[in-house]
């Protein structure tokens, strides 16, 4: 990595699925003027090549795309589908894969473009891999039902037909997956602030997440 900025702004989130990071993650970056990345798009990313490349999809492949990758690529529509979640939290277990994306994270989080003053990061080993020396840290989490509810209304929103039982369903296995692997397992770290939004509403969250914030920020 080039030379890491000094006196940045950081944050790092973790979360399950659906449970409100990226909301809150877009908020930060917006009322403190942070570079957004959102890992999760990444993973997806690869989840998807896997998925369209059946027959060349190797290492050296994954390295090649990861070179060319940038902000833009991950703002594709097509990645928010349930099938290439699950193929991301397949690959996601594969420790050498990790490895290929670390260094484009921490360009993002240590090295963000000149006009931001730090960066926000979110995913599931943000806190405890990724930005361990984060400014802040952050565990956000809700009730299983409430996050497939919020998930059920995206998808519908963006009329994928899809049932309300499905997403629990795949929410479940998603959350097992995540926690439950070898490397880089979704875990709460003894330093994150635990947000659950389970009864918040999204500016209620902020609210709370600014005022920690706020606290440690000279402006
Ligand atoms: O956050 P999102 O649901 O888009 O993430 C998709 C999958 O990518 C997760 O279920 C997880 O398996 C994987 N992921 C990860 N580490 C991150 C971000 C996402 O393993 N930092």
């Amino acid at each position: 990595m080039k030379k890491k900025r000094k006196n940045l702004i950081t944050v790092a989130i973790d979360s399950p699925a659906a449970a409100g990071a990226g909301t809150q993650a877009k908020y930060i970056a917006n009322e403190y003027k942070l570079l957004y990345l959102d890992t999760g798009k990444i993973y997806r990313f690869i989840g998807k090549l896997r998925l369209n490349n059946k027959n060349n999809f190797n290492y050296k492949f994954v390295r090649e795309q990861i070179k060319k990758i940038n902000l833009e690529k991950l703002k594709d529509k097509s990645l928010i589908s349930n099938e290439i979640a699950i193929s991301a939290s397949i690959i996601a277990k594969d420790y050498k894969i990790r490895k290929i994306i670390k260094k484009f994270q921490l360009e993002c989080a240590y090295n963000p473009p000149k006009k931001f003053f730090g960066s926000v990061l979110d995913g599931r080993d943000i806190t405890s891999v990724i930005m361990k020396n984060a400014m802040f840290k952050f565990y956000i989490t809700a009730n299983i039902k409430i996050r497939a509810r919020r998930r059920y209304l995206e998808f519908k929103k963006l009329n994928k037909k899809i049932d309300y039982k499905f997403v629990l369903k795949s929410l479940r296995k998603r959350d097992y997956l995540d926690k439950n692997r070898k490397f880089s397992p979704l875990k709460k770290t003894k330093d994150s602030i635990l947000i659950n939004t389970s009864k918040l509403s999204k500016k209620a969250c902020f609210i709370k997440i600014k005022s920690i914030m706020d606290k440690k920020i000279k402006i």
